[in-house]
């Protein structure tokens, strides 16, 4: 096949030529060149399968294929080994369709329950949707096709998703926005990355040089190719001056307007030239790593099942129910069992290869009587009669409810985290009518579970579970495989518990992300707010011990080396995650109570038991330092808490961790006196000089010199008794020492 080379083809190519290629030909194909054996590629949607549409246009008329759970299902999994073999199971549908680049995944955080996409995305914690976000990249890309992680940046919401302003501070952006996004970069190099729809800080995310530059180039050392969400480019001019490389989607309807900034020199034409050999080196990759595939659909089906499997959260688990007897009868209820709930609305829907219902999954097993229960979001007298009756005449029920498309879609936040009223009416009545119910949850986000708290002695969270979830659901309950699900997402007890209740999603031009770093559990466990169900939280059909915790580190710098050992004290098999916090005890920037910082998920027979480990590197102990511009490890003592969620910790050791790093800005001569107290490197002269002027500690205006700013610390001197030349010679030591150490 002949290739080309894009160094001569930039070379070759006129002007017009080169701002044809940055923008799409169509919805979902790059521009290519016959004259130059460029060829013609394809993106498309992502994340949880391949959703390739037969035309060029934004329709639902796409090919079938394997609609995998979706990401915060995926997250839930909490097991990156398999999500990485579930992406590449993606890829390899990709290769079989001619797709180059896959639109995902999506690494936006949930700042809110409330978040439209929640369900695309994995975690509210920034280090598990790294990890999931690294591990499902390296899947996809391992088969040749190119991850495209979106959407960057500041993209937590959806209402006024085109127009709204994220105003974040920098450290939040850091360690919570950017986080995921820096680990996927430098640990999975994924191809490309999508530029979002909002400004952060005052300019629209695809065309704001800080974002694409500074933090995106610069700071993470991307070396991709960034491509803006469908119709994000708001100034075509300003966009690929400040660092976007291809707008999408096409046909263009604006190049002319970047021929003539081209033409009048306010773009520097290498400006332009850098940005179209990044869209040729893609399409030559795009190209080289094209394979001959066949798919076994089976076994990606298998694959799915497999997700969904570990997916399933156990949140409840009372009178035990589970798993289901199957020589027993069974009631299934709810429209879901034969109307699948699963996947999401929006660019994400697909049309699944396969798909197994709860309904004949459940059937397969035993004998179950099934009743609509619902109709979407409503019910009717004569649905809840005839759920009631069937529930009545059965051993154990089983209830789907969860969202649907009207209440959880790309496109609109949520209005609540309620379930829909119609569904609580018929979980009551059947509570009532069989008190051995099993309520199973299908949604992409957090629910409030309390209106059927009393009523459900077992709930579990099976998400919007992908074409497997049928087969999945009916494996847990039946007890073929023990639930290793873990939360991904803290399941507050109320909305308003939630810290942007009162922020989200902003007012008509702006969302000020004013939580800052403390969103799900950073925020409630600093709080010590009761939960429903605490962020990391799952059960299991069997019990685990956590036991050794042993810590290695190399003298006193980071990074930890942990091991603990996990076994398996009950009957039946199961896994375990063992999830790994730290804790500062002292932070001279603020804190949340504690922090993820590793995992590990492990598989285990009845008295199993196996030694995991888990390495923290240096920046597990790090916070982002706005004034050094950089993230900086503070000396001190750190609690490395070891538990099963965020709120059963069961091994705690304390380690110190030393740092050359003074994390404090440097008191000035404008400052109060305690905070020269507070620094090391101010502390001494600032006794010293106290001490001289007789305020010692015992002196009965030592707490109210403590607040004066050292030009009120001068003037007051002489009212105590001393001379002007005394305070001025304080003044004078004060400002030598300053300078020493500044
Ligand atoms: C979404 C992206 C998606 C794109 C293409 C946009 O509306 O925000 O996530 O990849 O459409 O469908």
């Amino acid at each position: 096949m002949p290739t080309f080379s894009p160094d001569s083809v930039l070379a070759s190519l006129s002007l017009e030529d080169k701002v044809r290629l940055l923008c799409g030909k169509d919805a979902w194909h790059l521009h290519g060149l016959p004259e130059h054996n460029v060829p013609e590629v394809t993106l498309t949607d992502g994340p949880h399968g391949v959703r390739l549409t037969d035309e060029h246009t934004l329709n639902d008329n796409t090919h079938p294929a394997t609609v995998f759970p979706v990401e915060a299902a995926m997250a839930a999994t909490w097991n990156p080994e398999l999500l990485h073999d579930a992406a590449a199971a993606i890829g390899r549908e990709c290769q079989a369709l001619n797709v180059g680049v896959l639109l995902g995944p999506g690494l936006n955080g949930k700042r809110s329950p409330l978040g439209g996409r929640n369900f695309e995305y994995f975690s509210e914690d920034p280090q598990l949707t790294g990890i999931m976000a690294t591990a499902y990249v390296q899947g996809l890309q391992s088969e040749g096709v190119g991850g495209c992680i979106k959407h960057f940046v500041g993209n937590e919401q959806e209402t006024r998703r085109f127009l709204i302003n994220a105003e974040i501070d920098e450290r939040t952006l850091q360690e919570i926005y950017l986080a995921p996004f820096a680990k996927a970069i430098r640990e999975a190099q994924p191809w490309t990355v999508m530029g979002a729809y909002n400004s952060l800080n005052g300019e629209f995310c695809c065309q704001n040089s800080d974002v694409l530059q500074r933090l995106l180039r610069e700071e993470l050392g991307f070396d991709g190719l960034v491509m803006s969400d469908w119709s994000a480019v708001q100034d075509k001019v300003l966009a690929h001056a400040n660092g976007l490389d291809l707008e999408m989607p096409g046909p263009a309807l604006r190049d002319d307007e970047l021929l003539q900034a081209v033409r009048n020199g306010d773009v520097a034409e290498s400006v332009l030239d850098e940005r179209v050999i990044r869209v040729l080196r893609l399409i030559k990759r795009i190209e080289e790593e094209q394979r001959p595939v066949t798919v076994d659909w089976e076994a990606h089906h298998e694959l799915a099942v497999r997700v969904a499997t570990e997916a399933i959260v156990l949140l409840k688990h009372e009178q035990s129910l589970l798993p289901l007897s199957t020589q027993s009868t069974t009631a299934l209820i709810g429209e879901f069992a034969t109307e699948p709930r699963f996947q999401g609305g929006g660019s994400s829907h697909m049309k699944p290869k396969g798909m197994t219902l709860p309904l004949s999954a459940l059937e397969q097993r035993g004998t179950v009587r099934y009743a609509q229960g619902y109709k979407d979001t409503g019910t009717t007298d004569e649905l809840i009669a005839e759920a009631v009756t069937v529930a009545r005449e059965a051993d154990q029920v089983v209830l789907l409810t969860g969202t649907t498309d009207s209440m959880e879609s790309e496109g609109f936040d949520r209005a609540n985290m309620e379930l829909a009223p119609d569904h609580v009416r018929l979980i009551r009545a059947v509570a009532k009518a069989n008190p051995k119910l099993v309520v199973v949850m299908q949604s992409g986000s957090a629910m409030d579970t309390r209106a059927i708290e009393d009523a459900a002695p077992v709930i579990l969270q099976a998400w919007l579970p992908g074409q497997g979830g049928g087969e999945a659901l009916a494996r847990v309950l039946c007890g073929e495989v023990s639930p290793s699900g873990k939360l991904s997402e803290t399941l507050p007890l109320r909305l308003e518990h939630n810290p942007t209740y009162e922020t989200f999603p902003g007012n008509k031009t702006d969302v000020t992300y004013h939580e800052g770093l403390f969103v799900g559990y950073r925020y409630y466990d600093t709080k010590k707010l009761p939960v429903a169900y605490p962020f990391g939280h799952g059960l299991s059909y069997t019990t685990f011990d956590l036991n050794d915790l042993r810590i290695e580190q190399n003298g006193n710098d980071a990074p930890a080396r942990l091991q603990v050992t996990v076994t398996n004290t009950g009957q039946v098999a199961g896994a375990e995650t063992v999830q790994v916090y730290i804790h500062d005890e002292v932070s001279t920037l603020r804190r949340p109570e504690q922090e993820l910082k590793g995992l590990a998920k492990v598989h285990l027979e009845p008295g199993g038991s196996e030694t995991v480990t888990v390495t923290l590197d240096e920046r597990a102990f790090a916070c982002y330092v706005t004034h050094l511009g950089r993230w900086a490890v503070e000396s001190g003592r750190f609690e490395i808490r070891v538990g099963t969620s965020s709120r059963d910790i069961r091994l705690r050791e304390w380690i110190s961790v030393e740092s050359e790093t003074e994390v404090r800005i440097l008191p000035s001569l404008e400052d109060p006196v305690e905070e020269w107290l507070a620094d090391s490197r101010t502390s001494p002269v600032m006794r010293s000089v106290l001490d001289d002027l007789g305020f010692d500690d015992q002196h009965p205006m030592a707490a109210i010199v403590r607040g004066f700013p050292i030009p009120q610390l001068v003037k007051f001197i002489p009212w105590m008794g001393h001379d002007e030349a005394t305070a001025q010679r304080a003044f004078q030591r004060l400002a030598e020492q300053r300078s020493a150490v500044g």
